[in-house]
């Protein structure tokens, strides 16, 4: 979905590791109808090619400070005025410290000086470089400059490190920087979620979960922040890192996200059920390993219902606009239609997991809205586009 459209974006590749993943910043930014030009640093040269950063943007890459050729055509002052946007993605702690100091000693450095785009830094780097005491200060002062400061997130680094400094995703970089222009339909509007699957411990190491990568509620929870709400995310355990501006409450089990949930909802103006929450758990929780037995092949595992967290919320006598979802391998409409009435929610959103439309771990995912006035199919798109369209409609009823 293109919100705004030939939006001029200058990509800033500075040196780490986390520049290969330019090339898919600079065709994210394209797919959302931006045009890109991309800088090269001398260190961004050691991780990635012009020849590769030309080849996705579609224009020559802009690598020197004086190059009399590139000062006859577009030189650095002109490709200052030209950016709406600048993005240096990644941004290294040299290149932090650079902009903090007001250093202009190459060309990207002396652009960021000369424009008055809005400027954006994506950091990335090794996570002890990350927290040392000097990269957080110039970090201050970036940030005083009035530079936007995307990320990092945290997780495996390529050094072999786990902690904060991996760079961003290219995508939600790319969302950051071509997302604006989004109706504020839910400004100022509480939006509870939960995502994500839920742990229910057998004993200290093992546990029965659900197939569920996060991402759908994810998407959500960033495309009502981009929307304008305040959001929460109530998380079972997955491998994404927070949305930009989104709180989140990592929660494991059912019950904790229940709990979680209950001591936000009054409060809260929608509430979207995205978590695939497991509908048993173990009776008992073993408080030591369970060890395997010598003399029996098979084990029984007794389990009780869990909460269902929708329908409680659902029962609410003042509750929020409650959405849930519908995941089905089979007669999706019939089932989601059923839930609508038994858990007595406004919406629910049917989504086939079977086949080849399975939107499990998939970036893609096709809906249909279920509701008391029909049924909507929603068109394809990526997790965020359906988000979108998917919030559009739930603005409609907070506002009837
Ligand atoms: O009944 P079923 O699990 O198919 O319903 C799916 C919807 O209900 C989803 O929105 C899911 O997040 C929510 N749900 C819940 N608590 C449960 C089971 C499902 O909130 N225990």
């Amino acid at each position: 979905m293109n919100f705004r459209k030939n939006k001029r974006v200058l990509v800033g590749v500075t040196g780490g590791i986390a520049a290969y993943k330019s090339p898919e910043l600079v065709r994210r930014l394209r797919d959302r109808g931006c045009e890109v030009r991309v800088v090269l640093t001398e260190g961004g040269k050691n991780f990635i090619t012009a020849l590769t950063l030309q080849a996705v943007s579609g224009y020559p890459v802009h690598e020197h400070l004086l190059d009399s050729d590139a000062e006859s055509g577009m030189g650095h002052i002109e490709l200052a005025r030209w950016a709406d946007d600048i993005v240096v993605a990644p941004a290294t702690a040299n290149f932090l410290a650079k902009i903090a100091h007001g250093t202009a000693d190459d060309l990207l450095s002396t652009l960021i000086l000369a424009t008055t785009a809005r400027v954006a830094v994506a950091p990335a780097m090794n996570q002890q470089m990350w927290s040392h005491p000097a990269t957080q200060k110039n970090l201050q002062a970036v940030r005083d400059l009035g530079v936007e400061i995307i990320g990092p997130g945290q997780g495996d680094q390529a050094c072999g490190e786990v902690g904060p400094g991996r760079m961003t995703e290219p995508d939600d970089i790319a969302q950051r920087i071509a997302g604006d222009g989004i109706p504020q339909r839910l400004s100022g509007r509480k939006v509870l979620l939960t995502a994500g699957p839920t742990w229910e411990a057998l004993d200290p190491v093992r546990g029965i979960t659900n197939h569920s990568s996060g991402k759908m509620g994810y998407a959500l929870a960033q495309a009502a922040a981009d929307m304008g709400a305040i959001v929460t995310i109530v998380s079972g355990p997955v491998s994404l890192s927070a949305p930009e501006g989104v709180d989140v409450v990592p929660v494991q089990s059912a019950q904790n996200m229940l709990d979680a949930v209950m001591k936000r909802v009054t409060e809260t103006d929608v509430f979207i059920a995205v978590a695939a929450v497991a509908d048993y758990r173990p009776a008992d929780v073993s408080e030591q390993k369970i060890k395997k037995s010598d003399s029996a092949d098979t084990m029984s595992i007794t389990m009780v219902k869990n909460p269902d967290i929708l329908a409680s919320v659902g029962e609410q006598s003042e509750r929020p606009v409650t959405v849930g979802f519908a995941a089905e391998t089979e007669n999706l409409l019939q089932n989601a239609r059923k839930k609508l009435k038994s858990k007595n929610v406004d919406m629910i959103v049917a989504n086939s997991v079977s086949g080849e439309e399975s939107a499990f771990g998939s970036d893609r995912n096709r809906v249909t809205l279920v509701t008391p006035s029909g049924d909507e199919p929603l068109q394809d798109g990526d997790k965020y586009e359906v988000s979108m369209q998917i919030l559009s409609r739930i603005a409609d009823l907070v506002s009837s």
